[in-house]
């Protein structure tokens, strides 16, 4: 699991099915991209280098990670950055480990960091919990496909709960975003929301 929890004891753990993200690049001019929770493997870190500024509160979750993003400790619910600092935010796989009652908090912040019409990229996985089902933890096993074509084979594994996208998106509209764009493959999803205020 990328957050280190090495007291877990895997009987506790739901394994879902192998899954597949394709990274499409994404357009952001010349403007800096915020990547929340850009820790562990650092994917958006990857694909977009010294644009990015990664924010993670876990601060060995960055030390591990190789990238060039800028990398700073911080926490997603109070960032420390000023109004509509940047033109994207991403939170790939991140929001899986939000707990819901954050993510208005989180999604505010992310709104006044953001410019007006700036773009809000989410990746992440639809999670069913099975009846009767004792596992504490669901485990995504994940098979990242950069625009170039390299792979990374990595996982990600947080507390069971259902989610989907669109509990992520109706948390999300209530502070100004709108959908623009949405595709999921197998039970991974990505969307992109641009923000409407000013
Ligand atoms: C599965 S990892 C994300 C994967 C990462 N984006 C990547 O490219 O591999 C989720 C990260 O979110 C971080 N996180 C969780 N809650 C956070 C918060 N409130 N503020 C900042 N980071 C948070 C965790 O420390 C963890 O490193």
């Amino acid at each position: 699991m990328s957050d280190h929890h090495p007291e877990i004891d895997m009987s506790e753990v739901y394994q879902l099915p192998p899954q597949e993200v394709n990274l499409a690049d994404f357009p952001a001019d010349e403007e800096w991209i915020l990547d929340v929770g850009g820790g562990g493997e650092g994917i958006i870190g990857r694909m977009k280098g010294r644009q990015v500024v990664a924010i993670d509160r876990r601060r060995p979750e960055l030390e591990g990670t190789a990238n060039e993003a800028l990398k700073l400790v911080m926490d997603a619910r109070e960032l420390q950055f000023l109004e509509n600092s940047f033109g994207t935010v991403t939170l790939f796989f991140t929001l899986m480990y939000i707990p819901f009652g954050d993510l208005d908090t989180i999604f505010s912040e992310v709104a006044r960091v953001l410019k007006p019409g700036g773009a809000l990229l989410i990746w992440d996985v639809n999670v069913e919990v099975p009846r009767d089902t004792e596992e504490k933890y669901f485990m995504v096993p994940l098979t990242v496909t950069f625009p170039d074509g390299t792979k990374k084979e990595t996982g990600y594994g947080s507390k069971m709960r259902n989610q989907d996208m669109g509990s992520f998106v109706s948390a999300a509209e209530k502070h100004g975003f709108e959908v623009v764009d949405h595709d999921t493959i197998g039970l991974t999803f990505y969307t992109r929301l641009a923000l409407r205020k000013g």
